[in-house]
């Protein structure tokens, strides 16, 4: 990818991954709350159904990139039971996911680790699954992340990301236009000390590549593309891949 990168705060002050890490460090005792406030709560139904992409398989091991405070990781062991690593850079966001893990019970199935998804600390063809919730697109290098993930999964596993993608019908596409341009960096400054961070999240969610384009770069990664699922109108998406049975 050529385009400019989109960053948290002062451009070339220090890397995007630093800069990332600093951010959601900073946000992370209001990042649940926001969340559901910025998505009116829908956050919660999109983790869900992407769980639910899952289930066929029965995976037994799962990692879950960028785990950040644990809610996905939290929905696959309430549903799927299964072995969940959850990883992230930010070590106070992974402070409050550990927590939540504690009060829902499930420290047995999840463990949370300090980790890079773009340098993953596990071998080759280990994971049954991996899934990523709204990670993906703060990556510092896209292209390095997906072929790590592709590393740790085993052949014929599947990777299910969910990240954000804009709306492509009228009017939908001109409220969310307003929405990323105002209603998100007000609610992020009212609630948040991090007034930068909020502006961030939008212009990083408008100028990510979603639909056809984020499958081009799944299977330019060695991805089998499986399924691309908008939700709630496009708002997200989430995309179901799966690296072959046969890595050639
Ligand atoms: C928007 S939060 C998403 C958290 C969680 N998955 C969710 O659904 O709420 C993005 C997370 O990605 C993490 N992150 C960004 N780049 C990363 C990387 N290279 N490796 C691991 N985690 C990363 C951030 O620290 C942050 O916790």
């Amino acid at each position: 990818m050529n385009k400019k990168q989109v960053l948290p705060y002062v451009p070339k002050k220090n890397s995007k991954k630093s800069q990332v890490r600093q951010m959601f460090d900073s946000i992370s005792p209001r990042y649940d709350f926001i969340n559901r406030i910025i998505s009116g709560g829908l956050d919660i139904k999109w983790r869900k159904n992407l769980v639910k992409v899952l289930k066929p398989k029965k995976p037994k091991k799962i990692l879950d990139v960028a785990t950040g405070t644990g809610d996905l990781a939290i929905a696959l062991g309430e549903t799927l039971a299964s072995e969940i690593i959850g990883i992230d850079i930010s070590e106070q966001m992974l402070e409050i996911g550990k927590k939540k893990v504690e009060r829902n019970q499930l420290q047995k199935n999840i463990k949370m680790e300090i980790g890079d998804g773009e340098k993953i600390n596990y071998p080759n063809n280990y994971f049954d699954a991996v899934t990523v919730s709204f990670g993906v697109r703060n990556f510092e290098n896209l292209d390095k992340g997906l072929l790590e993930i592709y590393r740790v999964l085993k052949p014929g596993s599947e990777l299910v990301i969910l990240e954000t993608s804009i709306p492509q019908s009228f009017p939908l596409n001109y409220l969310y236009h307003l929405y990323t341009l105002y209603f998100l960096p007000l609610i992020g400054s009212f609630f948040s000390k991090d007034k930068s961070a909020y502006k961030y999240l939008s212009s990083s969610a408008k100028s990510f590549p979603f639909g056809k384009a984020f499958n081009k770069i799944l299977k330019k990664n060695g991805f089998v593309v499986i399924d691309n699922i908008p939700q709630s109108f496009g708002v997200a998406s989430i995309y179901h891949s799966q690296k072959p049975l046969l890595d050639v």
